[in-house]
C-alpha cells in the first residue's frame, strides 16, 4: 500500500491511500518460483561437510540475523531516494548494522535488471582477537511486469576459538590465541555457511506459509536459462571443490587473514546491459569491466588474480581476484556474472629454540604458500558462488563424501 499526500491549493490538505493489490503477485507462479529458486539452500545443505563443526575448537560464537521479503511496485522505483526504507525493513532498532544505503542502491539497480543477485563471504580472523564472518544475500526480480519482488538474509557471526597452551614458563602457563591453517579456514565457512542456509530455509518455510503459496509445480530456473548458458557457466566457474588435505595445509599458518567475497548474477536486456555495467563499475577494475563493456562475442570472461603487495610495516600481503562473464543468452537477453575479493594475510611468526635461545622463524612467500593460497581462494570463490546461485549449476556433482544432513 502507498500512502500518498497531495497538497492541494495551499489550505486543502488530503490523504489518499492508492491501493496496489499484492495479492496477485502472491499468487503468480514467478513470485514462489524466484523465493525457491534463490532462498531454498536445501540442495547445498544436502552436499555441504556436516562434519566440519567437530573439527573446529571454538571458544564460543555469537550471531545476528535478518530476513525479509518484499514487494515494491514500479512506480517506488521511479525515484528511488524517496523510498522509505522503513516501510520495507521495519524499524531496525537493534540493528545497526544493516546497510540501508547500500540496499536502496540495490533497489535502484534492480529498476534496470529483470533479475539480480547480490551475495557477499566476509571472512576475517586475527589471532590476537575475533574472527568473524558476515554472510548476506539480496535477490529481486521483475514479476506481472509492474512489481518488483525482493528477498534478502543477512547472519552475522563473531567467534573465537580456544586458546592454546604454551610451554609452561617459570611459574606459570601462557596461553596464545590459535593461528589459522587454510583448512581451519575452509572448516569455519563451511559451518557457518551451513548456519546460513538453515536460518534461511526456515524463513523462507514461514514466509510461503504466510501467504499460503505452495510451491509443489513451481520449477526452479524463473529466468529459463539454457543449458548453454549452464555449461559457459559451469566452464567459468568449476565445481564446488574438496577442502585442502591437511598434509597439504599444515605447511603454513596464518595470524591474520581476511577475504570479503563479493558475487554478483544480473539478467537484462541487452540494450540496458551497458547502463546495468555502469551502475556497478565502481565495484570493479578497468580490465573486467573493460570486458563486460566491450564485449562483441556471445559470451565473453576474465578470470584474474594480481600478485601480491607486500607491505613490511604490517607484515601483510595483499591481492585483488576478479571474475567477470557476459553472455547473451538470448536476443532478449543477457546474463552478467562477477565476483571479487581483496583478500589478505599475515603469516604466523613461529618460535623455535635452539641449544641456547629461542629463535623466530619466518615464513616465505615460497611456491608453495602461493599455491596453498590461492587454492583457498579458488575455493571460497566457487563456494560463494554455487551456495547462492545454485539454480545456475543444475548439472553440478558436488562431491559426495558424506551422507544427507539429518533433518
Ligand atoms: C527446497 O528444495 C528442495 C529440493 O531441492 C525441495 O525438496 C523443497 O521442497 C524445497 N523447499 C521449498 C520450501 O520449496
Ligand atoms: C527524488 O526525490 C528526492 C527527495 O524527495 C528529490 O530531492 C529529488 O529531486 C528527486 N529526484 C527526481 C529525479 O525526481
Ligand atoms: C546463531 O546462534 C545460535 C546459538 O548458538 C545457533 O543455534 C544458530 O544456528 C546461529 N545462527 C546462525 C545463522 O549462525
Ligand atoms: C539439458 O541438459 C540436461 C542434462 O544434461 C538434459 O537432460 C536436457 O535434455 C538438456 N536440454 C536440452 C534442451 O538440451
Ligand atoms: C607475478 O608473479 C609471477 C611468479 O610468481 C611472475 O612470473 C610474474 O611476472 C608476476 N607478475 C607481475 C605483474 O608482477
Amino acid at each position: 500500500m502507498i500512502f500518498c499526500r497531495l497538497i492541494l491549493v495551499f489550505l486543502f490538505q488530503i490523504s489518499c491511500s492508492k491501493k496496489i493489490n499484492f495479492d496477485k503477485v502472491y499468487k503468480d507462479a514467478m513470485y514462489a518460483s524466484f523465493l525457491k529458486s534463490e532462498f531454498n539452500y536445501t540442495s547445498f545443505l544436502r552436499r555441504a561437510d556436516h562434519s566440519a563443526e567437530r573439527y573446529v575448537p571454538f571458544q564460543d560464537t555469537s550471531n545476528d540475523t535478518f530476513f525479509k521479503v518484499g514487494i515494491l511496485h514500479k512506480s517506488q522505483l521511479e525515484n528511488y531516494t524517496k523510498i522509505r526504507m522503513e516501510d520495507q525493513l521495519g524499524t531496525l532498532k537493534n540493528k545497526p548494522w544493516m546497510p540501508i544505503n547500500e540496499i536502496r542502491e540495490e533497489f535502484a539497480n534492480c529498476a534496470l535488471l529483470k533479475f539480480g543477485s547480490f551475495s557477499e563471504h566476509d571472512f576475517k580472523y586475527d589471532k590476537g582477537m575475533y574472527g568473524w564472518m558476515n554472510i548476506m544475500k539480496f535477490s529481486c526480480a521483475r514479476v506481472l511486469d509492474q512489481y518488483l519482488v525482493f528477498g534478502m538474509a543477512f547472519t552475522r557471526t563473531r567467534f573465537r576459538l580456544k586458546q592454546v597452551i604454551l610451554k609452561r614458563q617459570n611459574t606459570h602457563w601462557a596461553t596464545s590465541g590459535r593461528s589459522l591453517i587454510t583448512r581451519d579456514v575452509q572448516k569455519i565457512t563451511e559451518i557457518f555457511t551451513i548456519r546460513f542456509g538453515q536460518f534461511v530455509n526456515e524463513k523462507l518455510e514461514d514466509e510461503l506459509r504466510k501467504h499460503a503459496i505452495s510451491t509443489k509445480n513451481i520449477a526452479g530456473n524463473p529466468l529459463n536459462l539454457k543449458n548453454d548458458t549452464f555449461e559457459e557457466l559451469a566452464v567459468a566457474y568449476g565445481r564446488l571443490r574438496k577442502h585442502i588435505k591437511l598434509s597439504d595445509s599444515r605447511g603454513h599458518t596464518f595470524s591474520t587473514l581476511a577475504f570479503g567475497i563479493k558475487s554478483r548474477i544480473l539478467v537484462t536486456s541487452p540494450s540496458h546491459a551497458p547502463q546495468a555495467v555502469e551502475a556497478i563499475s565502481d565495484e570493479l577494475s578497468d580490465a573486467p569491466l573493460k570486458v563486460l563493456d566491450t564485449c562483441h562475442k556471445d559470451i565473453c570472461t576474465y578470470d584474474y588474480m594480481k600478485n601480491a603487495t607486500f607491505n613490511p610495516k604490517t607484515e601483510t600481503y595483499s591481492y585483488v581476484k576478479e571474475n567477470a562473464l557476459i553472455n547473451t543468452v538470448h536476443p532478449r537477453y543477457s546474463l552478467i556474472a562477477f565476483q571479487k575479493s581483496k583478500p589478505y594475510f599475515t603469516f604466523e611468526k613461529m618460535k623455535r629454540k635452539t641449544a641456547t635461545k629461542i629463535i623466530d622463524v619466518k615464513q616465505n612467500l615460497d611456491t608453495k604458500a602461493k599455491n596453498l593460497w590461492s587454492s583457498l581462494l579458488d575455493q571460497q570463490f566457487t563456494l560463494a558462488i554455487h551456495v547462492h546461485n545454485q539454480e545456475l549449476f543444475p548439472f553440478d556433482q558436488f562431491f559426495m563424501t558424506l551422507k544427507p544432513p539429518i533433518d
